[in-house]
């Protein structure tokens, strides 16, 4: 697996992959890869011929007070995953090289940005828009991988790549979880032991409002609930948990086909997200 850290030497190696005739699949993140990202990795190399990887800690979609400079940073490690998965090609670039002297443009995805995580990150979802749409015209796929652990995100992104009118197919892959249903996120190596015991309160509170608003329960009650399990499990805070439509992600106080369950939640200084479907169980999250 090549590493490419420059856009000439990146479109000229993606012309050579491209050479064969062969489908492109591509994967970016952030690095600091885990189980989820590979389950991306995989799945790209079983829809196409050849994966590009990319990693790049974005900063224009981190806040002025979120962890930029403490975001974890391996990138050795990374490729040597990457290239046990099979990835043909590493595009890591640093930020002078993303966002050269004089770069101006942002891509805003109006109202679906605004919404759950993007009311408490600002400006967020405009980073996010923008570094993919830089790197879909850089690697030019013909497939593009994201993970549903992020489902603003890829609506956001879907959104985006039909309105820019990209000739590409984006796939959506379903959340990767620990044993207990966390959900797996580079940020879960910030929890200490406790917090991260006590983190599969996150999981089990979702599961248990998923199935019982599949089952007909009141939907502001549930989600009180829930909120309250959460609280009473050693999460400080909570920024959402709530029914809202999968595509639109329009509030619902009613169970209707297409509605998930989003919650965001602190514990520590560390926020971690998740959504299921209504009705979906998460594996491993049903006890207690
Ligand atoms: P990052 O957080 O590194 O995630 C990269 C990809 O891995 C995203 O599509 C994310 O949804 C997916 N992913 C992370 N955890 C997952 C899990 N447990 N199961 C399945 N997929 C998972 O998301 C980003 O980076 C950035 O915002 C990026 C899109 C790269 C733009 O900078």
């Amino acid at each position: 697996m090549q590493t490419i850290r420059q856009l000439p030497a990146l479109r000229a190696a993606i012309a050579a992959l491209k050479q064969d005739g062969g489908r492109v699949a591509f994967v970016p993140t952030m690095g600091a890869l885990h189980e989820g990202h590979l389950t991306l990795v995989r799945e790209a190399r079983r829809q196409a011929d050849h994966v590009v990887a990319s990693i790049f800690v974005n900063p224009t979609q981190f806040g002025p007070n979120e962890d930029l400079d403490a975001y974890p940073r391996r990138e050795a490690e990374d490729a040597a995953l990457l290239a046990g998965e099979g990835a043909a090609l590493l595009w890591a670039p640093d930020a002078a090289t993303m966002y050269p002297q004089g770069h101006a443009t942002k891509i805003s995805v109006s109202g679906l940005d605004s919404v759950l995580c993007g009311a408490a990150r600002p400006g967020h979802f405009d980073g996010v828009a923008t570094v993919v749409a830089k790197l879909f015209n850089q690697v030019n796929p013909d497939l593009a991988l994201f993970g549903e652990k992020d489902w603003q995100q890829l609506a956001i992104i879907r959104r985006m790549a039909t309105d820019c009118d990209f000739a590409l197919e984006i796939a959506g892959v379903p959340t990767v979880r620990e044993a207990d249903g966390l959900a797996m996120s580079s940020r879960n190596a910030y929890l200490s032991p406790d917090q991260r015991r006590a983190a599969a309160a996150l999981p089990r509170a979702l599961n248990a409002a998923s199935l019982a608003i599949a089952a007909g329960a009141d939907v502001p009650d549930t989600l009180g609930r829930a909120k309250q399990m959460l609280l009473s499990s050693g999460f400080g805070s909570i920024d959402y948990f709530d029914l809202r439509d999968g595509s639109t992600l329009a509030d619902s106080a009613i169970c209707h086909p297409g509605a998930r369950l989003f919650v965001a939640a602190r514990i520590g200084t560390t926020r971690l997200i998740d959504n299921v479907a209504v009705g979906q169980e998460i594996p491993g999250a049903g006890q207690g």
